[in-house]
C-alpha cells in the first residue's frame, strides 16, 4: 500500500497510470443454429469511469457476475471495449497497433486465480518464465537471462532449483508465486490480479498478499486487485471500488469505505462481514439483501440497485441512473464518490429503509450469507 495515495488530495494527470472513461463491454447473445442471430447483449461492463494512480493498489469488489474480471481484462486490452476508452500512461490503448501494442502489452500483466490452469503443465518453470521474456525481446543474452531468472525466483521467495521443475511439483501457494514471477518477468508497471488468493488455503493467503505488497514496495508496481473477500481487499488496497451490475456504485479510500459506507449496496456488503467481538457483532447494523443479482442482459432501469434497495424512493430511483459523485457527508472525504440519489439523506437517517423479506443473500462473498432481519429502529 503506498503512503502517497492515501491522502485526500486529487491526483494530477502525471499521478494517474490508468484512466478508464465510459467503458462498456457488451457480449452478444446469439440464437439460432443457421443464422446465428444476435438477440441481445450481456452488459458485463456498462459505463465505468475510474483512475488508477501510479504505485497504488485499487481493489475491486462486487458479487459474482457483476463484471469485475471483464473490467480487468478490458483494462489489459484482453477484451475489446464496446464503448469508452482505457488510457494507459497517457496513451489510448485502442489506438495502438503492431509493435506499439506489443510494447505496451509488456507494461501490463495479469495474475490469475488458479495458477495451475494458467501455467502450461508441460513446461518447466524456467521455460514458463523465459516464454514471456522471449516474446518481449528480453531473452537475448544467456548470462543475463540466467541472472534474471535467479532474481525472479528470489523475488518471489522460491529456490533457484525450482526452475527445473514443473508446476504440478509445487504447492498451491508456490504455484501462485510462479504465476507472479511470470507476470514480473517482463518488468510490468501494472499488474491486474484477479482473485489472486481465492484458490489458496487461508494460511497461505496472507503470505501471498504480503509478497504482493513487498514486491510493490520494491518494484514500484501498480495493482488492480479483484477479490470477493472483503478482508483481503481492505488489507491490500489503497482505494476500493464497489461494482454492481456492470457499474461502479461507490469508490473511496479503503479504510473510509469500511468506516463510512454510503451506498446501500456497500452497506449491505459490509454488514455481511462478521465481526469477531460478540458485543459489536450483536449491536452493529445488519442489512438484508433480498433477491439475486438481476441479469446483466436485462438490467433494471434507473438505479441498477433499485430492485433490491431497502431505501428505494418513489422518485428518481427507478428512472434515473445515478452518477458517481462526491457527497457532503460527515466522515466522507472528497475522494469518496457514490452513485446514489439519496446518499446524503440515507447517511443522515432522514429516510428510512423499507421492511425487507427475511430471506438471503449476498452471493459471491464466500457463498450465501444469511443476515438476520434488522430491528425496526436499526438504521435510526
Ligand atoms: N466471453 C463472454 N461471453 C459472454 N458473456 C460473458 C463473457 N465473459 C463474461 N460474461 C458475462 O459477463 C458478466 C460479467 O462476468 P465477469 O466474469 O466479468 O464477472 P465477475 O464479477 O468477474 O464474476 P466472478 O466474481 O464470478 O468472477 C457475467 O454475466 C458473465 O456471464
Ligand atoms: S438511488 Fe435509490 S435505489 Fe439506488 S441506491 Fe440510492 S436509494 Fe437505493
Ligand atoms: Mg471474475
Amino acid at each position: 500500500m503506498s503512503e502517497s495515495t492515501t491522502t485526500a488530495s486529487a491526483p494530477s494527470a502525471s499521478d494517474v497510470l490508468v484512466e478508464v472513461r465510459g467503458l462498456e463491454v457488451h457480449f452478444p447473445i446469439k440464437s439460432g443454429l443457421l443464422f446465428d442471430r444476435t438477440v441481445g447483449h450481456v452488459r458485463a461492463v456498462d459505463g465505468v469511469d475510474l483512475s488508477i494512480r501510479r504505485g497504488e493498489t485499487y481493489g475491486l469488489v462486487g458479487e459474482s457476475g457483476c463484471g469485475k474480471s471483464t473490467l480487468g481484462k478490458a483494462i489489459l486490452n484482453l477484451e475489446p471495449p464496446t464503448a469508452g476508452s482505457v488510457v494507459f500512461d497517457g496513451v489510448d490503448i485502442a489506438s495502438l497497433r503492431g509493435e506499439e501494442l506489443r510494447r505496451a502489452r509488456k507494461r501490463f500483466q495479469m495474475v490469475f486465480q488458479d495458477p495451475l490452469s494458467s501455467l502450461d503443465p508441460r513446461q518447466t518453470v524456467e521455460s514458463l518464465l523465459r516464454e514471456g521474456m522471449g516474446a518481449h525481446g528480453l531473452d537475448t543474452d544467456k548470462a543475463a537471462t540466467h541472472a534474471r531468472l535467479r532474481e525472479l525466483m528470489s523475488d518471489v521467495g522460491l529456490p533457484v532449483a525450482g526452475l527445473r521443475k514443473y508446476p504440478h511439483e509445487f504447492s498451491g501457494g508456490q504455484r501462485q508465486r510462479i504465476g507472479i514471477a511470470r507476470a514480473l518477468s517482463v518488468r510490468p508497471d501494472l499488474i491486474v490480479a484477479d482473485e489472486p488468493v481465492s484458490a489458496l488455503d487461508v494460511s497461505i493467503q496472507a503470505q501471498v498478499i504480503n509478497l504482493l505488497q513487498d514486491l510493490q514496495d520494491k518494484l514500484g508496481l501498480t495493482y488492480l486487485v479483484v477479490a470477493h473477500d472483503l478482508a483481503v481487499v481492505r488489507h491490500i488496497s489503497d482505494r476500493i471500488g464497489v461494482m454492481y451490475l456492470g457499474g461502479l456504485v461507490e469508490e473511496s479510500g479503503a479504510a473510509e469505505l469500511y468506516d463510512v459506507p454510503l451506498h446501500p449496496y456497500s452497506r449491505a456488503l459490509m454488514s455481511a462481514v462478521p465481526v469477531p467481538d460478540p458485543e459489536v457483532e450483536d449491536s452493529r447494523e445488519q442489512i438484508l439483501l433480498s433477491g439475486d443479482l438481476p441479469s446483466p442482459a436485462n438490467p433494471p432501469s434507473g438505479c441498477r440497485f433499485h430492485t433490491r434497495c431497502p431505501w428505494r424512493q418513489e422518485t428518481r430511483c427507478d428512472t434515473e441512473r445515478p452518477e458517481l459523485r462526491v457527497v457532503e457527508v460527515p466522515g466522507a472525504t472528497a475522494q469518496h464518490r457514490v452513485a446514489c440519489h439519496f446518499a446524503e439523506e440515507i447517511a443522515a437517517g432522514a429516510i428510512q429503509p423499507h421492511e425487507v423479506e427475511p430471506a438471503l443473500v449476498a452471493e459471491g462473498f464466500g457463498g450465501p450469507v444469511a443476515v438476520p432481519r434488522p430491528p425496526p429502529d436499526a438504521y435510526a
